[in-house]
């Protein structure tokens, strides 16, 4: 009993530890804004660090299943769906930045804008595909929609390839960082492919 309640609470600070670390690259694009660091083109730097760290905290939730298998361990999943909200924030936040100072938020302006920018219209469509498993984050509605939960929350899988599209469709010159996450992309939905057969291969058996 006491030896449970010692590792809920290492899981409190380790928790409270983690959720700190994700603000940090706010803090950071908080910091350079209010400090004037964005460069020659604070508006880009803006697209640029927001854009990132969605994608990156996209890869981040993706790859704690390998986690938990690699370590034999459940805390990875854990973190999970903190991790995932922190995707959908820094998402939210670059969708901001292109709505509030690159389209001063006028209807006007996207209807001309969107349809001549084939990597907005996909990074709109991972945005979108996004907000349902937001959503659909809390133990109530993972309760509420039973195996349909996991079905859903599958979609993390193309919200990420959208995310890799859009930046490679955006990327002009040097494609080595998306291939990078192509290359991340593969291997992770290769190891969820193994994971699903040996999965309906172990219930063949029973
Ligand atoms: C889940 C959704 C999305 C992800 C993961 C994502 C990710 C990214 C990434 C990684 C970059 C490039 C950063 C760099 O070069 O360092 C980027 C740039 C950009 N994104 Fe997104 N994005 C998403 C959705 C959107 C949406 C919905 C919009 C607009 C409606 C958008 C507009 C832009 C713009 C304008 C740029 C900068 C392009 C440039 O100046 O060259 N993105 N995004």
């Amino acid at each position: 009993m006491a030896k449970k309640r010692l590792i809920k609470q290492q899981l409190v600070v380790l928790k409270t530890f983690v959720f700190i670390a994700c603000l940090m690259p706010f803090m950071f694009i908080i910091w350079e804004t209010v400090f004037n660091q964005l460069g020659a083109d604070p508006i880009q730097t803006l697209h640029f660090r927001t854009g990132d760290w969605a994608l990156r905290f996209l890869f981040i939730t993706l790859s704690m299943t390998l986690l938990q298998r690699f370590f034999h361990s459940p805390i990875p999943m854990r973190f999970r769906r903190m991790l995932g909200l922190f995707a959908f924030f820094y998402a939210s936040l670059h969708v901001l930045v292109w709505l509030v100072l690159d389209q001063s938020l006028s209807m006007e302006n996207m209807i001309k804008d969107v349809p001549q920018s084939p990597y907005i219209m996909v990074g709109l469509l991972a945005y979108f595909m996004l907000i349902p498993l937001a959503v659909t984050s809390t133990s109530g509605m993972m309760r509420l929609l039973g195996h349909s939960w996991f079905t859903l929350h599958k979609m993390i899988y193309p919200v990420a390839l959208l995310g890799v599209l859009h930046f490679f469709w955006l990327t002009k010159l040097d494609y080595s960082e998306p291939f990078i996450y192509l290359a991340i992309l593969l291997v992770l939905l290769a190891f969820r492919v193994a994971l699903t057969r040996r999965g309906s291969s172990v219930k063949q058996r029973v």
